[in-house]
């Protein structure tokens, strides 16, 4: 009697144990997914994004086209968590469980496509071998363009070695836990085919320092107005790359004449061929990470008021943003006082 009394309880709690393992599976399955919320997700962020690969629409380019393809919650979470080539995997922080079902949804509310689309981003003609690596081969330039432009700005302003630019992209989310690129994967990608994209960034175009320029007017009460351009190296002090080899220009509004400019690397004014406009020319040699330099043109005139713009030009570290146009350039818009 005393034993029977013991053993309900005790088959009772199994019993229980038994229930809660038969509904286990329903609590781990698969989320609930709307192709609203899934379209919401996909459109978040127009670029850099799943969408550079798959397309605006789902409709395939680099990647292959999800639109209308039926694919189930399972296969989608495995190729996006575990992918089996070269696309990136994505963690449960950048892209959750309930994401991909929203996604799912959304895939499997389009229609088929019949083709594929265009790639985003497409090889020049002629590309050099490092150039068609991380177009066609790695995949980097949907997100990035054809010539990795911010990749190389961020590693110019850190003096970055291939361990900085390797970690970025085989451990990506450790820097950027919830970014929108993925950690890709070293199997798919080998560290040779990465290092060959490397030289390429880093030698054959050369990184590229991130700066900040700014172009101010200011009027006087004696009819002078004062143009100043600041031009920084925003690099990490010690650490980010110098610029060198740099030309600033700014323009000498027409019906004026100088009353005095910056004299450090002062070239004097130029004429300016194309437009056969004035132009105040400064040369510097060198520019280092947080420095920065100032450069005024006072002018007078009826003209004075009429507006400045700038031009800076410098040739190292970069030795081609667009491969084949040498140096690097910014184009300060005209400002008024
Ligand atoms: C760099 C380009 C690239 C990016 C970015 C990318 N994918 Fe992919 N995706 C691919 C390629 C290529 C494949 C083919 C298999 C592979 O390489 O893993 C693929 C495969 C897939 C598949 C499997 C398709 C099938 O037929 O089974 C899904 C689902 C998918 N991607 C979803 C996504 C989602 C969601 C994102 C954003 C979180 C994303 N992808 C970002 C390139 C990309
Ligand atoms: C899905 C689009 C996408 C793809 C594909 C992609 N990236 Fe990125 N990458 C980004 C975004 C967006 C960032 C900024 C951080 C973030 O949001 O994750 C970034 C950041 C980086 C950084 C860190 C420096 C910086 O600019 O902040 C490096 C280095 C980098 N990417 C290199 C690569 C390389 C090399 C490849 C190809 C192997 C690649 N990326 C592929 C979108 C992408």
């Amino acid at each position: 009697m005393k034993r029977m009394l013991i053993a309900v309880p005790i088959l009772g709690g199994m019993a229980l144990v038994f229930l809660l393992f038969l509904m286990a599976p329903s609590v781990n399955s698969a989320p609930i997914g709307t192709a609203a919320a899934g379209k919401a997700f996909w459109g978040k962020f127009t670029s850099l994004w799943c969408l550079s690969c798959h397309g605006v629409n789902a409709e395939g380019a680099y990647g292959p086209d999800l639109a209308g393809r039926g694919l189930s919650f399972e296969q989608a979470s495995r190729a996006i968590r575990k992918p089996w080539g070269v696309m990136p995997a994505y963690t449960t922080q950048q892209v959750s469980d309930q994401d991909i079902a929203d996604m799912v949804a959304y895939f499997n509310s389009l229609p088929k496509v019949a083709e594929p689309g265009p790639w985003r981003t497409t090889v020049p003609a002629g590309a050099p071998l490092g150039q068609r690596l991380l177009i066609e081969t790695a995949g980097c330039g949907q997100c990035h363009g054809d010539v990795l432009g911010s990749p190389r700005r961020a590693a110019g302003g850190e003096g970055a070695d291939f361990a900085w630019f390797e970690e970025l992209v085989y451990e990506h989310t450790s820097e950027f836990p919830t970014g929108r690129m993925g950690n890709f994967s070293k199997a798919r990608l080998t560290e040779e085919t990465l290092r060959a994209i490397w030289n390429y960034i880093s030698q054959e175009l050369g990184l590229r320092v991130p700066t900040a320029t700014t172009l101010k007017a200011t009027a006087a009460s004696d009819g002078t107005v004062t143009y100043a351009l600041t031009l920084k190296n925003n690099g990490i002090a010690g650490k980010g790359l110098a610029m060198g080899n740099i030309y600033i220009s700014m323009l000498v509004p027409a019906d004026s004449s100088v009353v005095s400019a910056s004299t450090f690397g002062y070239q004097g004014v130029q004429r300016f061929a194309p437009t056969g406009a004035d132009i105040a020319v400064w040369l510097a040699p060198r520019l280092a990470a947080q420095e920065t330099l100032t450069y005024t043109l006072t002018v007078k005139g009826t003209g004075a008021s009429a507006g400045s713009n700038a031009f800076v030009r410098w040739l190292s570290p970069t030795r081609f943003v667009t491969p084949g146009v040498a140096g690097e350039f910014i184009e300060i818009a005209r400002v008024r006082p």
